[in-house]
């Protein structure tokens, strides 16, 4: 499939990534087929779509003319038949191998063997995905961030099955609609990015485990201190940047004492298991009213919305 043949995309699962990835589609004019489980998930995912256009339009990234125009463009279903006609379809159900393993083999037999059969997994590898199907050259992952339609990271990764050229017809797709797509040459668990951030999850847990730092100083040290740079400075060209020498010398020193071990922290499932979920509970490394966590999700809204404001100014 040539990235100029594909006019319709569908997307399976209309949750938290499903209704944005549908939204990235329908407003660069490509025919949209959403679909979920019952009538009432996708009124839902509807409703999320035209409340994002909305808030854009807000911001002055899109006119509000184009609000209406975009939403024609999404048809839901919650019949797979209805999707088979789609040349790219991209899975965003629940984090459930089995379950991506079953939809991927009902839509390999359902479509033609050229349609493009994307996942958004988060971690799962993508040949296990694609165990059960026959055609698997055509199947790849198209890793999406949160919220897809601010964010522009696709990580592209490649199954031990996937052929070159889906992977670069299916990059062409992503850059028609305005994505930023990075190719994962090897099929791992993570990826790039899971892999990267929770590298740095685990060692941030560590460290409050230990004693050494609360959770808010832990977040300081990010959020006003390294991760100032990272928007314009990734870890290699960081690393060039002070210099190999003096990365060995840190990493001689160093590297032994921080975090490699290879399963979740005790503090992590100590805190799962008694009810200590972060925003679903109210309770995790912090306490959250319902306030707080209004505010904390506006808060990174802004600040991706002023992001994305800024660089379509430059
Ligand atoms: P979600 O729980 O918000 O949405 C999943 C949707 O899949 C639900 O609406 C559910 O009804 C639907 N679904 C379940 N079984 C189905 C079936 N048989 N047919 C059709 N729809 C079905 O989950 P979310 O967060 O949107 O995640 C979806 C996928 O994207 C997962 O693989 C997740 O790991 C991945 N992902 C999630 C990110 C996040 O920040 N939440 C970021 C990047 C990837």
């Amino acid at each position: 499939m040539r990235a100029e043949d594909v006019s319709t995309v569908a997307v399976i699962g209309a949750g938290l990534m499903g209704h944005g990835i549908a939204q990235i589609f329908a407003s660069s004019n490509y025919e949209v087929r959403l679909l979920d489980i019952t009538d009432e998930i996708l009124a839902k995912a509807i409703q999320n779509v035209r409340s994002n256009l909305i808030m854009m339009a807000q911001s002055g990234l899109i006119s509000d003319e184009e609000i209406d125009t975009i939403m024609s463009k999404i048809t839901t279903t919650t019949d797979m038949n209805d999707v088979k006609e789609a040349q790219l379809i991209i899975e965003a159900v629940t984090e459930d191998r089995q379950l991506k393993q079953n939809i991927f083999e009902r839509l390999d037999n359902l479509c033609p063997t050229d349609t493009i059969l994307a996942t958004n997994t988060s971690v799962i590898r993508i040949t296990e995905i694609a165990a059960k199907a026959r055609y698997r050259e055509r199947i790849l992952g198209t890793h999406f961030w949160n919220p897809p339609y601010l964010v522009p990271l696709v990580e592209v990764i490649k199954g031990d099955n996937s052929s070159d050229e889906i992977i670069k017809e299916t990059c062409r797709v992503l850059r028609s609609v305005g994505k930023h797509p990075v190719t994962v040459m090897k099929d791992v668990p993570g990826f790039i990015g899971n892999r990267l951030q929770h590298a740095l999850w685990r060692e941030a847990i560590s460290i409050v485990a230990n004693g050494i730092a609360d959770p808010a100083a832990v977040d300081d040290v990010i959020k006003k201190g390294l991760g100032m740079r990272l928007p314009v400075l990734g870890p290699l060209e960081n690393a060039d940047m002070v210099g190999l020498d003096l990365t060995l010398a840190i990493h001689e020193y160093v590297l032994k004492h921080i975090d490699s071990s290879p399963g979740p922290s005790p503090l992590l499932r100590e805190k799962v298991e008694k009810g200590e979920l972060g925003f679903k509970t109210g309770r995790g490394f912090y306490t959250w009213s319902a306030e707080e966590i209004e505010k904390s999700r506006k808060r990174l809204q802004r600040h991706l919305m002023d992001w994305v404001l800024k660089q379509s100014s430059v």
